[in-house]
């Protein structure tokens, strides 16, 4: 399953499984395996808790390297301050601040675009080792 709908709690388990079995498929190692099933559940857990609902589209991807490409977009109320927001320990809610500073540390890449009253998308990439 390539994209996942996030609207129920249980979605987010949906959204990190999923993840983690392309992941899998495409021959990342468990350690890789582990890293990107976490940073999938820390992002479709803020589309719950922040947007209420939202889309993780999971992509195999060879340009330019192989890899994994996961975006995770929503139109919920977006996120006002971008760097703020991945600061680690940084929450507007008085949790860890761990989730988005986390979910980078633990890809390749990562890109957040966001608006005010329109919503927010979060790209992460994970590419296979040469
Ligand atoms: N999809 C989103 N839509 C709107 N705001 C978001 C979204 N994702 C993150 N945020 C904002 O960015 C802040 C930081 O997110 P992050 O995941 O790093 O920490 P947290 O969710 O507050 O705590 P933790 O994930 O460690 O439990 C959040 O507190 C929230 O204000
Ligand atoms: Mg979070």
């Amino acid at each position: 399953m390539n994209l996942v709908r996030i609207k129920e709690e249980r979605d987010i388990v949906v959204a990190r499984s999923a993840a983690k079995k392309i992941a899998q498929e495409m021959g990342f190692g468990l350690v890789d395996q582990t890293r990107i099933s976490t940073a999938v559940s820390e992002l479709a857990r803020n589309i719950y808790l922040y947007a209420g609902q939202g889309e993780v589209h999971i992509e195999a991807d060879c340009n330019p390297r192989s890899g994994l490409r996961i975006t995770f977009t929503d139109q919920g109320p977006g996120i006002a301050d971008i760097k703020l927001a991945m600061t680690d320990g940084w929450s507007s809610v008085k949790s860890m601040g761990k989730g988005l500073p986390g979910a980078a540390r633990l890809s390749d890449h990562m890109e957040i675009q966001s608006e005010l009253g329109k919503g927010t998308t979060v790209i992460i990439e994970k590419w296979l080792p040469e």
